[in-house]
């Protein structure tokens, strides 16, 4: 990597202009093109959402009515008295278009040998057993399903088969732990829990149904437990088993009362269909709630558009389907197109920093879809990697989960595009139910680091903290003025929680949290979060999570969490810890809470710093000012602005000393 390439994202000037798709029928094929629609979208918003969900979709029935938004209330419904099923768009109706022998999912397993191929009529076929099995264990319409299991088939088959029978999945990332799970299971009280014995991770065993077993100590809603054989630790005497309570996955499926067909039940466009927890600025995560037409419309245009999906193309999204990127370009708005979609088991890193570079050579993969993160340690292990394997195939890259840097972007453009295939960068968000902000890859002109523009149909804006538009190049809140048919409907159980979040601060507006700025050419270029959220490693994590983890530890009296920049993950997590009076700072004690957090929360909660603290910087009316904190986090040892309202200014420079006796820097 040269130093000229390190250029920051308040300066960066370069322009890459589209090369043509190499493939007939690209969807968006000039900033013409893309111009005409987004008019279009903006001046017959109802029409243009009309006309694109029934070019994308099947319906059962008919919406009467594309759009009643309230906004205030706010209560929002897309192509009410219309009727669908989302399994049927994903799977049925392919089977019909000539489809029925197309690869639907490739898996690959973490070990190199395994690999299962679906094609999209053997899919279907697993999707309806398994909704027979949910079924046949009482999973009406409305239940709700925990699912919390590895990157395996079986997740997906899982998800299409609640899907097909109006069962409401909620998917829980198989990397947090037993009381995150809890939580999550109680809230939306799921009446099936899909799980398996174990992960597979890096070449180790990882036992996951133990952590079910502890979680639904205290979830009397869940009356059984379907558990995929993943790892053999029941053959080992290693798994614990409730007979009255679990089941084998593989048994149920080919009991001679399990048919490989099964009804799809048709839903109301705004019937929900799944609940996903994600981390806000205060409390507990907040369960967002999809629902069915909109979200799938919404999947099925961005995924179209976005990545350019043609027939021929094998896609790759290398997310964990436990977070929304899975969700939405892993199963559903692939699937709804008829794509051929990848599905790894494994990490980047594992058995060698080619793994990825060698899946795409494997399969053919055209379309590549990762995370900033990934690129980052992925350049730091050396052009070797990438040089081993013929990357000719791939056609679109993408990436998601905050910000790129432009040197991370070059790397990309030149080492895995050849300095010629397009990479977007998608803005969006668990809420927004897709993709929001990209560049369409064969029209629009690309400026590393610059998520570029709204897709049709997306009025997004910045504004200033009283409502007014920013003007160009001016920072401000990052908000969506008209509805978009993927947005949440709802937090879970809290309607107050959903408007005081989304939609109280800024009047009949969407706000994201997020803050940006425009430039002169309309690209958007987003700064990150405004709240107290952090994003490690492309994963959102409230800050306030964190603090109640530790707080929740005996030892612990008060803790502040916030974000320090890091070079691979974009953020990491620093905790000022102050301890009860009679504790002692050792750094046993250190370990411990770090393995505290990871036990109340999951891996990727750990703090990467945990620094003791006597005092934290606090007002006179005793709020804790977290820009002092995040300010020390990040390696500052002076100006630190207004301090005039502390209770006690010396704080600062014992917490600065603490930090530099702690990192050696
Ligand atoms: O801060 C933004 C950041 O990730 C947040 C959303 O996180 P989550 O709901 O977990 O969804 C992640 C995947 C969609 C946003 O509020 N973010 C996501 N994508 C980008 C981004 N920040 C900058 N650029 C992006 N492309």
């Amino acid at each position: 990597m040269s130093q000229h390439n390190i250029i920051s994202m308040q300066d960066e000037q370069r322009l890459f202009t589209p090369s043509p798709s190499g493939v007939t029928g690209t969807h968006i094929q000039s900033l013409k093109e893309y111009e005409t629609q987004y008019k279009r979208s903006m001046e017959d918003n109802e029409g243009f959402w009309a006309e694109r969900t029934n070019e994308l979709l099947d319906w059962f029935s008919p919406f009467t009515s594309v759009l009643d938004a309230d906004m205030d209330t706010p209560d929002i419904r897309w192509f009410s008295g219309g009727t669908l099923n989302v399994a049927h768009n994903c799977l049925d109706r392919h089977l019909e278009l000539g489809r029925k022998d197309k690869t639907a999912l490739i898996w690959q397993g973490e070990p190199e040998e395994d690999v299962v191929t679906y094609t999209y009529e053997e899919l279907y076929e697993e999707v309806c057993r398994f909704a027979n099995v949910l079924k046949k264990y009482g999973i009406n319409k409305g239940d709700r399903v925990a699912l919390y299991m590895p990157m395996i088939p079986e997740l997906t088959i899982a998800m299409l088969a609640c899907v097909r029978i109006g069962a409401v999945h909620s998917i829980v990332f198989a990397g947090f732990s037993a009381l995150s799970l809890q939580s999550r299971v109680m809230d939306c009280e799921a009446k099936v829990l899909v799980t398996a014995d174990a992960v597979l991770r890096s070449g180790r065993v990882i036992p996951l149904k133990a952590n079910a077993d502890e979680a639904l100590k205290s979830c009397p809603s869940v009356e059984h437990v379907v558990v995929v054989d993943r790892a053999g630790l029941a053959e080992q005497d290693k798994l614990e088993w409730h007979n009255e309570r679990d089941l084998w996955w593989h048994q149920e499926m080919r009991q001679n009362d399990i048919a490989p067909y099964c009804e799809c039940v048709p839903m109301e466009s705004e019937d929900p269909l799944f609940i996903l927890y994600t981390s806000g600025s205060t409390g507990k995560p907040k369960g967002v709630v999809h629902t069915t037409g909109g979200y799938l419309t919404y999947a099925a245009h961005s995924a179209q558009w976005v990545f350019d999906i043609q027939e021929s193309d094998v896609y790759w999204c290398t997310a964990d389907i436990g977070w929304i990127t899975g969700h939405s370009y892993i199963v559903y708005g692939p699937m709804a197109l008829g794509a051929t979609t990848v599905m790894f088991e494994g990490v980047p890193s594992y058995p060698s920093p080619d793994r990825f570079w060698n899946i795409v050579e494997k399969f053919g993969v055209t379309i590549f879809y990762t995370a900033p993160t990934v690129i980052r340690a992925l350049m730091r292990e050396g052009l070797e990697w990438t040089q081993r394997h013929d990357l000719s195939s791939l056609r679109v890259l993408g990436t998601v989960g905050e910000p790129i840097n432009p040197e991370a972007w070059m790397w990309y453009h030149e080492n895995i595009g050849k300095g010629e295939r397009p990479i977007v960068d998608t803005w969006w968000q668990t809420e927004t139910g897709g993709i929001m902000i990209a560049a369409l890859p064969f029209a629009t002109p690309l400026k590393p680091g610059s998520a570029t523009l709204p897709l049709p149909g997306i009025d997004a804006r910045i504004v200033r903290a009283d409502g007014t538009d920013a003007e160009p190049n001016e920072g401000g809140h990052l908000i969506i003025r008209k509805p978009w048919p993927g947005m949440l409907r709802g937090v879970f159980n809290d309607p107050e929680r959903y408007k005081s979040t989304y939609f109280e601060r800024f009047p009949k507006m969407y706000e994201s949290g997020d803050g940006a700025r425009v430039d002169d050419d309309g690209y958007f270029w987003i700064m990150g979060r405004l709240d107290d959220v952090i994003n490690v490693s492309g994963h959102r994590m409230g800050t306030a999570e964190i603090e109640s983890a530790l707080v929740a530890h005996p030892t612990v009296a008060e803790a502040a969490v916030v974000g320090m920049p890091h070079p691979i993950k974009g953020e990491s997590i620093y905790a000022y810890v102050t301890l009860k009076a009679e504790e002692e700072e050792t750094e046993e004690l250190r370990g411990q809470l770090r393995t505290w957090v990871r036990k109340e929360i999951g891996p990727i909660a750990t703090p990467e710093i945990l620094q003791f603290a006597e005092e934290l910087p606090k007002t006179r009316s005793g709020k804790i000012m977290r820009r002092i904190l995040r300010k020390i986090a990040s390696g500052s040892t002076g100006d630190f602005g207004d301090t005039s309202t502390l209770a006690d200014p010396s704080v600062i420079s014992e917490l600065v000393e603490g930090r530099t006796e702690l990192t050696g820097s």
